[in-house]
């Protein structure tokens, strides 16, 4: 039986992988801002012996430094860190710590808690930390003119320098720690809520390509679910196909951007 923290597992993808890790027999502990939908998860899942239910905004690093304690007290031992919270928007808004809420959460709150976490999974055999991701190309580049403050703010080229930040911490985890296995998985495109405050031109865009273009959620959780409970992979890789774990790319990228990213992360977060 594993112990798996699930950032965003309230809803969606997050809770899907829940889900299926509790029907193999597994633990989960949940994260996620809306306790009522953190409520109705766990009573979903089976009650609170088989999952838990953290209340916690990510969008912040106050946010952040509360749940790693607050998980680190309750749950000193974790075999997986599945880090899934994200939101979608193209609005330039700022979160309490004057940053683009999509970098906030996407990323940063992923780079800062999993290394607040880190102590956790070194403590279990072959450890694990699996971030959810959309699949951009491994070349994808950084525009370090802008980020990470995102200001100008670049609209839609936001979203890859978001992406491929995910993409070079697994690339930093890998090299800095060799008794964990680190992941970066793409979900696929799948019908949740995650469009809610994209605008409404997407929002109908996507509501009607969804059926053609869409994955089902139990596919997009498939690959995630079997890095939390499977070992052997090589770390510091990339699935890039949903549904499909025989494809794996090992993530071969500009040790010097990933370096620049760690710096940035460092000096923000103080993790
Ligand atoms: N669906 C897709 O097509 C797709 C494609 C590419 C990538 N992704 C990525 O996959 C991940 C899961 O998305 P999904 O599709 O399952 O969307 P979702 O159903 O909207 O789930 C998002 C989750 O993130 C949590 N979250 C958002 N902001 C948070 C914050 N500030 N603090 C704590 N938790 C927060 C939400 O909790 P609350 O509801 O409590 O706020 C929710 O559990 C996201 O990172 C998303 O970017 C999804």
């Amino acid at each position: 039986m594993k112990k798996v923290l699930i950032s965003g597992g309230n809803s969606g993808i997050g809770l899907e992988a829940g889900r299926q890790l509790v029907a193999q027999g597994h633990q989960v502990v949940l994260i996620g801002r809306d306790p009522a939908k953190g409520r109705a998860a766990v009573e979903g899942l089976g009650g609170s012996a088989k999952a838990e239910f953290l209340t916690a905004d990510l969008a912040t690093h106050a946010g952040v430094r509360a749940a790693a304690d607050q998980v680190l007290s309750k749950h000193p031992r974790l075999d997986a860190l599945l880090l899934g919270a994200g939101v979608l928007t193209l609005k330039d808004s700022r979160t309490a710590d004057d940053l683009n809420p999509v970098f906030a959460v996407n990323y940063l709150s992923r780079y800062h808690l999993a290394q607040r976490l880190l102590p956790a999974v070194r403590g279990t055999p072959a450890g694990k930390v699996v971030l959810l991701v959309a699949g951009v190309p491994l070349d994808t580049a950084i525009d370090f003119s802008v980020f990470p403050k995102f200001r100008p703010f670049p609209g839609m080229r936001s979203l890859s320098s978001v992406q491929i930040a995910n993409y070079h911490y697994i690339a930093h985890l890998a090299r800095a720690e060799k008794d964990l296995a680190a992941a970066v998985v793409n979900v696929g495109l799948v019908k949740t809520g995650i469009m809610r405050d994209m605008p409404l031109a997407m929002r109908v865009a996507f509501a009607v390509l969804g059926p053609v273009m869409t994955i089902p959620v139990e596919c997009a959780a498939a690959n995630p679910v079997h890095l939390c409970t499977t070992d052997g992979w090589p770390s510091g890789s990339y699935w890039a196909k949903p549904g499909q774990s025989g494809q794996i790319t090992p993530l071969r990228l500009d040790a010097g951007v990933t370096d620049k990213v760690i710096a940035v992360s460092r000096e923000l977060t103080g993790a």
